[in-house]
């Protein structure tokens, strides 16, 4: 991601200090910026297997003419001036939240039940580590018991080819298997079967409202979820952004500038 991170420097230094996040922000200080940022991400994206590189690719609308959802990413972010990597990680919401966790969470960043109910919908691609959901599998209440909310033919069909072990670290697990790389419904209907993978995917199923935004979802149409999926993307973009003079251009995206 290094490239990637110098082209966004690049463009960021060229870039206005003032002014708000809009589409096009580069348009006059260099007007091919989305251009270039876009060819080198799908250049070098698809290769890239974790989920975070299937997000930033579904970003730009190649994905769009094979059938994928796309949305408006408006530029002239700039970064922050602290980083604390435990900070961070308190406020992602963790595979292991309940229900309660997650609304709170997602309320911390007005965020509502639809915008978690969609943006776990992200779940239809990637993978995901045995340590985020093992618990589930061989020790769920510190007995040496499994997660009785898990369809119980998966689990035992994720312990003898999957996670052979609680503690492994390394195996790759498809989050919606049978279509991992396809933008589609099929997470939710899996969620119904109780195949969700995480503690976090199956408390939507186990609250009444989030279960309604689900079935709502599933009797929808795709080219439905692709647009709601959009807004809610859209809306997450907007979180605590920081634009004109607040906050900073880092020199080096993964620091804060000395
Ligand atoms: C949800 O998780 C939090 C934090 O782990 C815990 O304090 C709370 O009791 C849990 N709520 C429910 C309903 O299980
Ligand atoms: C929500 O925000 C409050 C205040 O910043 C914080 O104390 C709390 O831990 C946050 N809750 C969650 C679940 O992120
Ligand atoms: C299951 O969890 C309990 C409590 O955390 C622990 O004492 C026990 O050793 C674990 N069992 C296994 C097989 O890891
Ligand atoms: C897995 O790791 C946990 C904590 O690191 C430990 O308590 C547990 O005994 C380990 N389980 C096995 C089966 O190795």
């Amino acid at each position: 991601m290094k490239g990637f991170c110098s082209v966004f420097v690049f463009l960021v230094i060229l870039g206005s200090v003032r002014g708000d996040l809009k589409m096009g922000f580069y348009g006059s200080s260099c007007p091919k910026a989305e251009k270039i940022v876009q060819d080198y991400v799908s250049q070098h994206i698809p290769n890239a297997p974790s989920l975070a590189a299937a997000l930033i690719r579904m970003h730009f609308h190649d994905c769009f003419v094979r059938g994928g959802p796309f949305w408006k990413v408006p530029t002239g972010r700039r970064d922050g001036v602290i980083s604390v990597a435990s900070e961070a990680l308190a406020e992602i919401p963790a595979p292991f939240d309940n229900i309660t966790v997650l609304i709170q969470n997602f309320a911390n960043k007005s965020l509502d039940l639809k915008d978690l109910v969609l943006l776990s919908g992200a779940h239809t691609i990637g993978i995901s580590h045995c340590t985020s959901f093992s618990n589930r599998l061989y020790n769920f209440t510190g007995v040496g018991d499994e997660d009785p909310t898990l369809d119980s033919e998966y689990a035992a069909n994720l312990r003898s080819r999957k996670c052979r072990t609680q503690n492994d670290s390394t195996t790759k697990v498809e989050m919606d298997p049978g279509s991992r790389n396809t933008f589609d419904l099929s997470y939710y209907t899996l969620l119904l079967k109780r195949r969700g993978l995480f503690e976090s995917d199956s408390a939507l199923t186990r609250d009444s409202n989030t279960l309604a935004l689900i079935n709502q979802l599933l009797q929808g149409s795709l080219k439905n979820f692709f647009s709601e999926f959009a807004l809610s993307m859209e809306k997450m973009g907007r979180i605590e952004v920081k634009t004109g003079t607040s906050g900073e251009i880092r020199k080096n995206c993964a620091v804060v500038n000395s």
